[in-house]
This record gives structure tokens, sequence and C-alpha cells, in this order.
């Protein structure tokens, strides 16, 4: 298997399941591809802009695991809206142990 499930829900409640998502790609590439609203990834994926901020839903944060320290920085900027479960979506690369995947779009920044 190759690609996986994983589940994007947007601001307005929207949910989005892309069935296709590739491993090894980052969760905001997938997001990206597939339309869904308020995942710019404006940087490109430099951990440096922070609007590929989501909430990972609690089932799922310890197969995601924590950001790294330059992803924390990041979050840092924008520390109005982060929780607990903030991550990057740019940071998670999307591994087998994903599929099934569910995380909620933060608020704008
Ligand atoms: S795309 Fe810019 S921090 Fe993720």
């Amino acid at each position: 298997m190759s690609t996986l499930k994983v589940t994007l829900v947007e601001r307005d409640g929207r949910e989005v399941t892309i069935h296709d998502a590739g491993i090894g790609k980052s969760l905001m590439e997938v997001a990206k591809a597939n339309g869904v609203e308020g995942i710019l990834g404006e940087c490109g994926g430099g951990c440096a802009c922070a609007t590929c901020h989501v909430y990972v839903d609690a089932e799922w944060q310890d197969v995601v695991g924590p950001p790294e320290v330059l992803e924390e920085m990041t979050l840092d900027g924008v520390s109005h809206i982060t929780r607990d479960n903030s991550r990057l979506g740019c940071q998670i690369v999307l591994s087998r142990e994903m599929d099934g995947l569910r995380v909620a779009v933060a608020p704008p920044q």
C-alpha cells in the first residue's frame, strides 16, 4: 500500500477525506493538491509561515508526535491560536501508521 486515507476538517466544519494520500508526502502537500480550504502553504513547506497549521485529533497525537524545535518556533509566532495538538501540516510526513489520520484546519492567523 503506497497511499492512505486522511481527513481534514475545514474551518466551516466541512470534512474533506482524501483516499489516495501518498506515503512520504507532507500533509500540507496533500491538502493543497486536494483543494482543502485554509491550508495555504505559503512558504512551500519551509516551516516558516504557519499557513498550514492544523490541530491533530487527540487519538492521533501519539502517532503524529510532537513538533521539532524549528516547528515549535514557527508555531510560537501564532501562539494566540496554538493548542497542545498544534502541528504544521508541512512537517507531518505521511507514513503507513497514519492511515485514517484526522486533523482540523486551524483558524487564520
Ligand atoms: S507551509 Fe509554511 S510552515 Fe508549513
